[in-house]
């Protein structure tokens, strides 16, 4: 299948530019995040997935935590539902094969929980509210 999008793996040191201006349309623009809760020390040691569009804009993200946390999974709103974020989903699955972690855990938005059970994600646990989101706990057993 012919995709008009590519899929990297980055490091926050390279792409931060990138990254950045794609979880500040999505997360603190879009979802009003407070930018405070938006950037941590997570992010320098993380590994970053960046989705380019056709013309090498960037339009998708989502990090790997060294513990095996997956989060900050956004594509920009014009760029949704073209697959771009199951794409993320699969290359980040597959740096997560390369490298043994045996579980993969991530708070899910409520209203993404559909999104990650393609993938084999399980809910479980309570509904808790984060930077005023609803989310739930999700875990992938490999
Ligand atoms: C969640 C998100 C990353 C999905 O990216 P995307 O590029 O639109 O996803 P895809 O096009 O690969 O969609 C894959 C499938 O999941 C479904 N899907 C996508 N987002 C969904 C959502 N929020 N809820 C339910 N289903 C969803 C699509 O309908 C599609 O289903 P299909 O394969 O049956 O057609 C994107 O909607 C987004 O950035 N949302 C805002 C930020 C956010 O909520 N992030 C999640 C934080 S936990």
């Amino acid at each position: 299948m012919q995709h008009s999008h590519r899929i990297r793996i980055v490091n926050w040191e390279d792409e931060a530019s990138a990254l950045r201006m794609i979880r500040t349309a999505v997360f603190i623009h879009e979802q009003r995040v407070p930018e405070d809760l938006e950037w941590d020390e997570f992010d320098a040691i993380s590994t970053h997935v960046l989705a380019l569009n056709a013309d090498g804009q960037p339009v998708g993200t989502v990090r790997l935590l060294p513990d095996g946390h997956i989060g900050r999974m956004a594509v920009l709103k014009e760029w949704r539902g073209k697959g771009i974020g199951s794409a993320m989903m699969l290359k980040i699955l597959e740096e997560i094969g390369n490298r043994g972690i045996p579980e993969v855990m991530l708070n899910a938005q409520t209203t993404a929980v559909r999104f990650y059970e393609k993938f084999g994600f399980q809910a479980y646990g309570k509904e808790f509210m984060d930077a005023g989101i609803a989310h739930v706990k999700m875990i992938l057993q490999r």
